[in-house]
């Protein structure tokens, strides 16, 4: 399963490319305003910085939400630079956008992503990914990962090239059942991706270890 860094704070990206388990990046308009980016010339240099840092998929998000301004902002999100994904949500102008945008080659990640159905569309649309998101769902009751699996099977039982990009996870446990429903990529908070590190046994293992070392190495 592929990792990517749901962010655009450059020392984020660099402190995980240093663990070497990054592969790529997203980023929505809700992250980019966090981190303080206004106006396009920030934001559009922003995306490239990423792109230069990382090699892999840079996931960038028009704003626009009807038809010509989402290709005309995706064309020039994917002038920037050969990585960049252009991120899109799944209306009825976006399904348009994305058979338009790949049917130039551009590569497009389908956003807010909640049923089988939209995701169904994205795809037959031509989306190479496509983002449902768990964490917004358990939020409301429903089972995120459950979608993310039944995607996951459509997909494959359909033969789609689209990869589910398993977004909005939380937890170290949305990580576990990512795998375990073979989920091609999740998208994740570096400090989430740390959190994959914690084991008490790991932990309490180590101490031992260098206790018995010490007490015969003074
Ligand atoms: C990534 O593609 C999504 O925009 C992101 O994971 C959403 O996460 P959130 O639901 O925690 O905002």
């Amino acid at each position: 399963m592929k990792f990517f860094l749901d962010t655009p704070d450059l020392n984020k990206i660099k402190e995980a490319i240093e663990y070497g388990v990054i592969d790529g990046i997203t980023t929505n308009p809700s992250l980019i305003a966090k981190e303080g980016l206004i106006g396009e010339d920030n934001i559009y240099k922003r995306y490239m910085d990423i792109c230069n840092l990382v090699d892999g998929p840079v996931s960038a998000e028009v704003i626009s939400t009807n038809y010509k301004g989402m290709i005309e902002e995706g064309e020039k999100l994917a002038s920037l630079h050969k990585n960049i994904v252009v991120k899109i949500p799944v209306i009825k102008d976006g399904i348009k956008a994305i058979k338009y945008l790949s049917a130039k080659g551009i590569k497009t990640n389908c956003t807010l992503i909640f049923t089988p159905g939209q995701a169904l569309l994205a795809a037959k649309a031509g989306a190479s990914y496509v983002s449902p998101f768990v964490g917004r769902l358990d939020d409301i009751s429903q089972d995120g990962t459950k979608l993310v699996g039944q995607i996951v099977n459509m997909f494959s039982y359909y033969n789609f090239s689209t990869q589910v990009i398993a977004a909005s996870l939380r937890s170290t446990l949305h990580i576990a059942k990512c795998i375990e429903l073979g989920v091609h990529i999740a998208t994740i908070p570096l400090e989430t991706i740390l959190a994959l590190l914690n084991h008490p046994l790991t932990q309490a293992g180590l101490k031992q270890f260098l206790d018995d070392y010490h007490k015969v190495n003074n």
